[in-house]
């Protein structure tokens, strides 16, 4: 996949529904924000984000537990001043985007919105825009996958410090290939946060993100679990009658990995990204958004 920048779409913004434009699928509707009341309290900063969030009128999914997003904003937190840029892989109708976006002007940072589908990129993107219109200017979207975010922008810019928070890809193969192209580009991550860690299903998909982790920093490496841990009884626990997915009871939902007390067991030192990656394609279309 060659992957380019490409301009956030502004006949959105006028639109009651976005997601029927873009064509981008709702599936269970699940809102964290509907879960939010036992969360709030403990973090202004996570209420003052919740309460933009929910100032917002359009339909659309999110994909990971309220826990995971408290979580993650508390991470963001914690790092602040640490790293200048979140890379978002994997966006979809922009739940942890809103909630990464909801930090940007506090803690100062960028932000890249990388998924290989470019209208939920574009969604995401919106739902950015109307709940915290300060933050759209900061936010890059880029069509493509991670090896091709590597090549296209983290190996020819080479700066500063990247929170990557990958939710794209969840089969073993797709997420050994993205974090070993990120081993290319090691000095400019601060931490990997990973989602999913704790998810299965059937072999079509393969879902083994913590395995593939182990795969590359190896299987002794250090870790933060964030969001909800399922206890054995918990009916999610057991292969849904849909696609057949179910949850690992007691494995974190997330991982937070800095990578300064972690390391890249693969790939050899020897190897190099073009040489696993392949040259690349020119990208076709290279629009970045105006700084
Ligand atoms: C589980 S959803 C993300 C959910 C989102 N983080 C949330 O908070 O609701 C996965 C997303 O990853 C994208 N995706 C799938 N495979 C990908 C890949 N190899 N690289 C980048 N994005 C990918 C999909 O298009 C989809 O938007």
């Amino acid at each position: 996949m060659p992957g380019c920048f490409i301009e956030p779409d502004s006949s959105l913004a006028g639109l009651e529904s976005p997601h029927l434009k873009l064509g981008v699928p709702i599936h269970s509707g699940y809102q964290a924000l509907s879960e939010v009341a036992p969360f709030r309290g403990p973090s202004r900063i996570f209420d003052a984000i919740a309460d933009r969030l929910a100032t917002i009128d359009m339909p659309y999914e999110d994909q990971c537990s309220i826990d995971y997003y408290f979580d993650l904003v508390r991470v963001l937190r914690d790092l602040n001043g640490e790293y200048d840029r979140v890379v978002e892989v994997g966006v979809y109708m922009g739940g942890a985007s809103g909630m990464i976006a909801g930090c940007a002007e506090r803690f100062d940072f960028d932000i890249d919105l990388v998924d290989i589908r470019a209208n939920n990129l574009q969604f995401s993107h919106e739902r950015i825009r109307r709940a915290f219109p300060e933050v759209a200017e900061r936010v890059r979207l880029f069509h493509g996958d991670v090896p091709s975010y590597v090549r296209e922008v983290m190996l020819k810019e080479r700066a500063g410090r990247s929170i990557v928070h990958h939710d794209g890809a969840h089969a073993f193969n797709p997420v050994v290939s993205d974090l070993t192209a990120l081993s290319f580009v090691r000095q400019h991550i601060h931490t990997i946060i990973a989602q999913d860690t704790h998810l299965r299903g059937t072999l079509d998909n393969m879902n083994f993100v913590d395995l593939a982790l182990n795969a590359v920093f190896g299987p002794d490496f250090n870790y933060m679990p964030i969001g909800k841990v399922y206890d054995a009884n918990d009916n999610r626990t057991a292969p849904n009658p849909y696609q057949g997915n179910y949850f690992l009871p007691g494995v974190a939902e997330g991982m937070v990995l800095p990578m300064a007390v972690n390391s890249f067991h693969y790939p050899h030192p020897s190897m190099i990204f073009e040489g696993l990656f392949g040259p690349g394609d020119a990208p076709k279309e290279d629009v970045r958004v105006a700084a």
